[in-house]
This record gives C-alpha cells, structure tokens and sequence, in this order.
C-alpha cells in the first residue's frame, strides 16, 4: 500500500473509534501542565494507529505522542498525533482531529488530517496537492491582515507568552479565533477557512501532517522569525503566502 493510502485508512479507522468512545468514561488525566490533557481515547487510538501502521510498514520508525518513539529499520518516518484537541474532545466540541505525517530520510512526503465529527478528511502528497474529502483545496488570496480572519494556539498555562500578540491581531486582523487543535487549524489555512495561523511551541506531531496540507494547497510555512519550519522547535507560522510578511511584523519580537 502507498503511504497516503495508508495514512487515509489508519486515520479513518482511528477517526471511527474517537466518536465510537464519545460518552465512555474518559478517564482524563492532566500531564505535565495546566490543561494538557489525556484520555483513554487519545491512548486508543494512538494503538490502533501504530498497530496498523508497523503492519503495514514494518520497517519504519513511528515517533507518537503518546507511545514516544519507535526505532525503525528505513529511513521511513510516522509521525502521529491520534487525538489533536483533546480539551475539545472531552467536552464535546467538535474541533478534534487525528493526524498522520509519512517522511522519508526527513522529508515530508505524505500527511492526513482527518476530523471524524465533522467528516472532513484533509490530505495531502509531496507535489500532488491537497484536498478535503477528494476535492481539490487552496488557500485564500487575501492580501492584507486587515481583510484575515487569523487563529492562534497556546497551552492554558503559557497564556501569557502569547497574549500580547493576540491582542495585536485582534486590533489588526478581521477576527482572531483560538480552535484548540493545532492540525486541524493549519487543514483549516490549507482550505481557506483562515488566511493565517501562529503558535509558539508546537510538537512534531501537532505539525507535521498539516504544514504538508498547507503547502501543497499553496501556503506557506515556516517558523514565526521567517526562519525554515522546524518541527523539534514547534514555532510555526503558517499562511497564505500573501500576509506571511505582514505576519511576521506583527508577531515580530515574539518569542
Ligand atoms: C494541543 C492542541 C492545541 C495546541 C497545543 C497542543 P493536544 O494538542 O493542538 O490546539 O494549542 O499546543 O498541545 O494536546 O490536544 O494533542
Ligand atoms: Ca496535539
Ligand atoms: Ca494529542
């Protein structure tokens, strides 16, 4: 099986045990701060994911949220994140994702966003485009933050790194929203649902699937200094391309 196709069906199977475990016990546990959450679903899924993933790629090395790394025998690369919004899945906000990135010798060349409760499947191959539900996506052609609806992210305990450059936007931007799953906000850039969206201090996981959805729907991503996007760093800006520059003045200084 392709990559991509795998990505697809082992984020669907996921996506299918998600909303089958909605209003079981979730046995939720804050890990190492205020608000970060687990849930027995977030430790489902990611076994399922990797379950499948070894048997259909038994060479490559997965790196997991919730399982960590898994040593591989290729240069082949899974990068997973079972539940992306894990605070909106525990109170049944609809924003929760599953992602799945595919690199080979540390190029991205395959990523699936997959939202089960809004039945939005994004995904994306190196060169080939991205799409939503096999419909061709891409992003805005907004030209000035002035007309961006913009989304940010940060952990409820590190609010306050990022607060100044949230009430920045907020006087700048048409609107700024704070969705809570970092995947499916870049999927939502990718789609031309927002124009832009910045965190700080993003995992591999929470980025990988979606920056590829981004650029091959036509945007741009990097880190939020302009610098090339680094997933052990985590900043991460993504755009249009056509408010990128104007982005990073207003989130200049930023740490
Ligand atoms: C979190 C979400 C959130 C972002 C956090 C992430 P999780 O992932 O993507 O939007 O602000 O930085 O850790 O914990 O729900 O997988
Ligand atoms: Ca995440
Ligand atoms: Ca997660």
């Amino acid at each position: 099986m392709d990559p991509l196709s795998c990505a697809i069906e082992t984020a669907q199977a996921a996506g299918a045990l998600l909303l089958e475990r909605v209003g079981k016990p979730l046995e939720l546990r804050e890990k190492s701060s205020r608000g970060d959450l687990v849930t027995a679903s977030d430790r489902a899924s990611e076994a399922l994911i990797v379950a499948r993933l070894l048997a259909a790629f038994p060479r490559a090395a997965i790196l997991g949220e919730e399982s960590g790394k898994h040593a591989g025998e290729s240069d082949e690369r899974w990068i997973v994140d079972p539940l992306d919004g894990t605070t909106n899945y525990a109170h049944g906000y609809p924003l929760y994702c599953v992602s799945i990135a595919y690199e080979r010798a540390g190029e991205l060349l395959a990523g699936v966003v997959y939202a089960p409760a809004l039945r939005e499947l994004y995904a994306a191959a190196r060169g080939a485009g991205a799409t939503c539900n096999d419909r061709p996506i891409a992003v805005t052609d907004a030209g000035s933050v002035a007309e961006s609806l913009v989304c940010t992210g940060f952990k409820p305990a590190e609010f306050d790194r990022n607060g100044k450059y949230f009430e920045r936007l907020s006087r700048v931007a048409q609107g700024v929203r704070r969705d809570g799953a970092a995947a499916l906000d870049l999927a939502f850039v990718a789609a031309g649902r927002f124009d832009a969206f910045w965190e700080f201090d993003l995992a591999p996981w929470d980025i990988a699937a979606g920056a590829l959805i981004v650029r091959e729907a036509g945007g741009t991503v990097t880190a939020i200094d302009g610098g090339p996007l680094d997933l052990t760093r985590g900043s991460t800006l993504a755009t249009n391309g056509h408010v990128h520059a104007e982005m990073r003045v207003i989130l200049s200084g930023a740490p």
